[in-house]
């Protein structure tokens, strides 16, 4: 049997007393798209039955407002589906036979075989592949037994293994009831005055920042059940009701928009000429106390996947160029084998755009099950991952939407370089030098220069494959610049220690073919440099990202010089490239095929 799942999608919930809520369903579910876009759907309570529109591919340029305008209870999906099944069948939100029950559902329900067998055999069709219908006939389940909707979802939420977040509805009722394990929920709170008039519930805030700041977070294995006017969080394990508080969040409307931008993704890197200064932007007195514990602890290791992790081994040069320390890195889905070095006095620093991925969860999840202490770095303030950490560092990049993590990149370097500095005992010079930093990236991202590197995508965007080499923390770089080219403009793209090239991938070099050099103005420049030769020798088309011009480059990309922050120039001409590849090549950078924002499953 094939297994198909739902395990990264967006999820919108509203109950108030607005009529417009389809409207808000998918003016919020386009904000969510970054998290899945094969599909989508939207149910809402209609009277005394429930009404739905399911349809296949993006949500964009649907007008919510012609599914319904007399509706104050509705629920709303993305879905990006991990394997097979882009059907409307598939889209969620799911249903019993009889259409009583909605379910829009992220994440998934690992044992959803047995507990469909189990349906079946009470006499249960199913019309979808989904792991997700399990939920509306399982509810209806329990019905039968409490005739209470809210006590039904929770009972099937016992049932349930895996992780996931779920928001339910059932036609006879006017409430919303949401629970989670693993996956994020947040609510919404839309007050008037001191009065509340509707919650929201949402996988990720800018789903209802149209409406309101005013967030509650819904933790693993908690629910919510909500008429619009007030809300009841309890724990889905004993039924017992659990105090929330509100909190204000800070994000602008303004920062989580495109503005004037075609895309997220140019939006998100030009928000670097601000954004590394929003980042350097810390409490001395908190940096100084996770460099004492770095100090403290015996063993330190750094975890991040995919591009975050490109940020971890940068910092690995960091706390040993600037600090003189050893740290250790891997990715969060290869931690679970370090644990044999883990002990009490081991700290774990973690770091996540999203503060949702579930192989960064994982690890934490290990780390603390020996006892060691876990420092988080996020952007997503709130998010699972924060919440679950003994310190968390904000990098206070605002909302990153596009898939491609750009400006998160360089708000990270920024606070994993400050604190090398700090254990080196020259936090105000490492603020010194960030904010130069910081000022000189708002000079170099001028029209003219993102221009030329419009340019230099015209002459290489019909190459299908092409290399990018690094040393010291250009070296992580490099692998970062390939992740970036691919998974926007699908070239073939691979990062490499400069001196490793002579160990095997120089067999690959070709006349003509691009070859990407990141250079500073450091010790291993000369070196970086004479590995570039032997490029050009094979007949490398040499693009030199470099603060000096050298008569191999056949492009020259300017830098500025920026001594141990030079990782965080290099890499932003590199984001630029990437992102008009994409367009050139005719393809959409903001939604790049097969991949989602927040990677929520292992
Ligand atoms: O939200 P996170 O920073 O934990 O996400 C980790 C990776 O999934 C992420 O960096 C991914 O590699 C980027 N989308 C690549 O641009």
């Amino acid at each position: 049997m094939k297994h198909y799942n739902a395990p990264m999608c967006g999820i919108f919930g509203y109950v108030g007393t607005r009529k417009d809520s389809t409207k808000m369903a998918v003016d919020g579910l386009k904000s969510l798209e970054y998290r899945g876009y094969d599909s989508w759907g939207v149910a809402w309570k209609d009277g005394d039955h429930l009404s739905s529109q399911k349809e296949i591919g993006k949500i964009s340029t649907v007008d919510g407002s012609k599914l319904s305008d007399n509706s104050s209870l509705v629920i709303g999906h993305t879905r990006w589906a991990t394997h097979g099944g882009v059907t409307v069948e598939n889209a969620h939100p799911q249903f019993n036979e009889e259409k009583t029950i909605a379910v829009v559902h992220n994440g998934i329900f690992e044992n959803y075989q047995e507990l469909r067998d189990e349906l079946k055999a009470k006499g249960h069709v199913f019309t979808s592949e989904t792991d997700t219908e399990v939920a509306p006939h399982l509810i209806e389940e329990y019905m039968k037994e409490t005739q209470d909707f809210a006590q039904a979802v929770r009972l099937a939420c016992k049932r349930f293994s895996g992780r996931y977040a779920i928001v339910a509805v059932y036609s006879k009722a006017d409430t919303m009831v949401a629970a989670r394990t693993g996956s994020p929920l947040i609510v919404g709170v839309e007050k008037e005055g001191s009065d509340v008039i509707g919650y929201f519930v949402a996988s990720d805030t800018p789903a209802f920042m149209a409406h309101t700041r005013t967030v509650q977070y819904l933790d693993d294995g908690e629910m919510l059940v909500t008429n619009g006017k007030s809300i009841l969080f309890s724990s889905i394990e004993t039924g017992e009701e659990v105090a929330k508080r509100e909190i204000e969040i800070e994000w602008s409307e303004e920062r989580a928009n495109k503005g004037n931008f075609e895309h997220y993704m140019l939006k998100e890197i030009m928000d670097q000429k601000e954004s590394v200064a929003w980042a350097v932007n810390q409490n001395d007195d908190e940096i100084e106390t996770v460099a004492q514990a770095i100090r403290d602890a015996k063993g330190t290791f750094l975890v991040g996947c995919g591009t975050a992790g490109k940020a971890c081994m940068a910092a690995e040069y960091f706390f040993s160029v600037v600090s003189d320390r050893h740290v250790n890195f891997a990715p969060g889905s290869e931690f679970k084998l370090y644990h044999h070095f883990l002990k009490t006095e081991s700290l774990l620093i973690v770091i996540s755009q999203s503060g949702e991925t579930a192989d960064v969860l994982e690890a934490m999840n290990i780390a603390k099950s020996k006892g060691a202490k876990v420092l988080s770095i996020v952007n997503v303030k709130g998010s699972s991952i924060d919440r679950a950490s003994d310190y968390t560092l904000h990098i206070n990049a605002g909302p990153e939407r596009a898939v491609a993590s750009t400006k998160a990149l360089t708000g990270q370097l920024a606070v994993l370089l400050l604190i090398a500095y700090a254990l080196a005992g020259k936090l105000q010079e490492g603020k010194k030098l960030l904010l130069e930093t910081a000022a000189q990236i708002n000079d170099m991202l001028n029209p003219r220069y993102i221009d030329r590197l419009k340019q230099l995508a015209d002459i290489i965007k019909q190459k299908e494959d092409l290399y990018i080499i690094g040393k010291s923390w250009n070296y992580p770089m490099a692998l970062e610049s390939a992740i970036k080219i691919q998974e926007v403009s699908y070239i073939h793209a691979e990062g490499f220690a400069a001196g490793e090239l002579k160990h095997g991938p120089i067999a690959l070099i070709e006349e003509g073919t691009p070859c990407i050099v990141l250079v500073g103005k450091d010790e291993v420049m000369p070196d970086i440099l004479s590995n570039a030769v032997q490029l050009k020798a094979r007949g490398g088309f040499i693009i030199g990202v470099s603060p000096e011009k050298n008569e191999i480059f056949d492009e020259w990309i300017k830098v500025p010089e920026a001594g141990a922050a030079q990782a965080i120039v290099n890499i932003i001409p590199i984001q630029v490239l990437a992102y008009f590849l994409a367009v050139q090549r005719g393809k959409d950078p903001d939604m790049p095929r097969n991949l989602a924002k927040s990677v929520t499953v292992k």
